[in-house]
């Protein structure tokens, strides 16, 4: 029997599960993208809304350095003073809770959460939002409220306008000294005869915000669960990070040649059909051969691929690699695992819970 390679979903809106297919558009012949993108827009075009072709080549040529793996390995230390702040939160609460036969239940789609979010403030917000220690912010959640009326407004565009403006942040930048990150980046470009506005920055910012902290949370929370439920795979990847590391500090350049934290790192020159899709099995991608070709493709593909795949990858593994290394887990059944879908996933119930000890 052929595999369906479609869906209708709605009158104007059919889901493809083709991977030809799925090349084709993104790749292939490089369709535009869908003018409801537009609506999408807080107050000026950004990176990920923007529907003109030669706009978006400019823009993305103009801020591709800042996703280079060089710059983004300046960016390491920022990103590891966060990590810190979580483990130092999670520390304080083992202290305080724990005892050494029942561990302590924490909230890690939470947790995970504020520290991507603060991530992304030290990196391109110009100082971390602090999430971690007070646990919400105002903006933030004006935001993320906003965010969430906006995959409305894609449906009922009388929602628009909407201008969540925060001058202080360039002034402040401008006032003191500069800050090798994503924001010196984007105000440098000012020096150009094609630079970005003031009011662009500002929104572009906001992309990165909700496009770069909600997926890799979800992403690494995801990874705790499926880890959660397979403890042979679990004990596997804390024996390679144990090996590596040993007394050394942990870093991204170590992790990176990783044969099993980076499970999927290859790809297959065959077409194959898998029939255990479903199945958490990280040694799939080690055998190359049994992979079908251009299968995996979590950041897209093509021109309007997701220029912070790197980015990603690295707060992945290092946030990942310093909770495994540093703590013991523990599953808890019966969680509600249900997944709702605004602009990205994420569980009903914003909570995953896990029970933790220190090793
Ligand atoms: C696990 C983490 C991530 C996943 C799975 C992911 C996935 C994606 C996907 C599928 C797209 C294409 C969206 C579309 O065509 O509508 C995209 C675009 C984009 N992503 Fe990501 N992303 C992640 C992390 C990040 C991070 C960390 C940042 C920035 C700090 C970021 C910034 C962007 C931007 C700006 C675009 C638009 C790119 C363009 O059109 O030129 N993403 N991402």
């Amino acid at each position: 029997m052929e595999t369906k390679k479609w869906n209708e979903v709605s009158p104007n809106a059919i889901l493809i599960a083709d991977k030809d297919i799925i090349k084709q558009i993104l790749v292939t012949n490089e369709f535009p993208k869908n003018k409801k993108y537009e609506s999408m827009r807080l107050s000026s075009v950004t990176l990920l809304t923007a529907t003109d072709i030669k706009w978006h080549k400019q823009r993305r040529k103009l801020l591709s350095s800042a996703f280079s793996t060089k710059y983004l390995d300046s960016l390491e230390p920022l990103i590891q003073s966060v990590i810190k702040s979580l483990i130092k939160k999670i520390n304080v609460t083992l202290d305080v809770d724990s005892n050494d036969s029942n561990g302590t239940v924490i909230n890690l789609a939470k947790l995970i959460h504020e520290c991507t979010m603060d991530i992304v403030g030290e990196t391109a917000f110009g100082g971390s939002f602090k999430m971690i220690e007070n646990g919400d912010l105002p903006l933030i959640r004006k935001i993320f409220e906003e965010r969430r009326r906006r995959s409305l407004v894609s449906s009922f565009p009388i929602l628009k306008p909407f201008k969540p403006a925060d001058p202080d942040l360039l002034k402040n930048r401008r006032q003191n000294s500069r800050r090798e990150d994503l924001l010196q980046i984007m105000l440098d470009t000012q020096q150009g005869e094609e630079g970005m506005t003031d009011n662009e920055i500002y929104n572009q910012i906001i992309e990165f915000l909700f496009a770069g902290s909600d997926t890799s949370s979800f992403t690494i929370t995801m990874l705790f669960a499926m880890l959660m439920e397979n403890p042979t795979i679990e004990r596997k990847l804390v024996s390679e990070l144990d090996e590596a590391l040993k007394d050394d500090e942990l870093s991204h350049k170590k992790l990176k040649p990783l044969t099993y934290l980076n499970c999927p790192g290859k790809v297959t020159t065959k077409d194959l059909v898998l029939d255990d899709v479903n199945e958490f099995i990280p040694e799939r991608w080690l055998n190359p051969d049994k992979i079908p070709k251009d299968c995996f493709i979590p950041f897209s593909a093509g021109t309007r691929n997701c220029i912070g795949n790197n980015f990603a990858l690295m707060v992945i593994r290092l946030l990942t690699s310093t909770l495994l290394k540093m703590y013991r887990f523990e599953y808890i059944s019966g969680q509600d695992m249900d997944v709702v879908q605004y602009l990205t996933p994420n569980f009903k119930t914003k909570r995953y819970d896990i029970r933790i000890w220190k090793r």
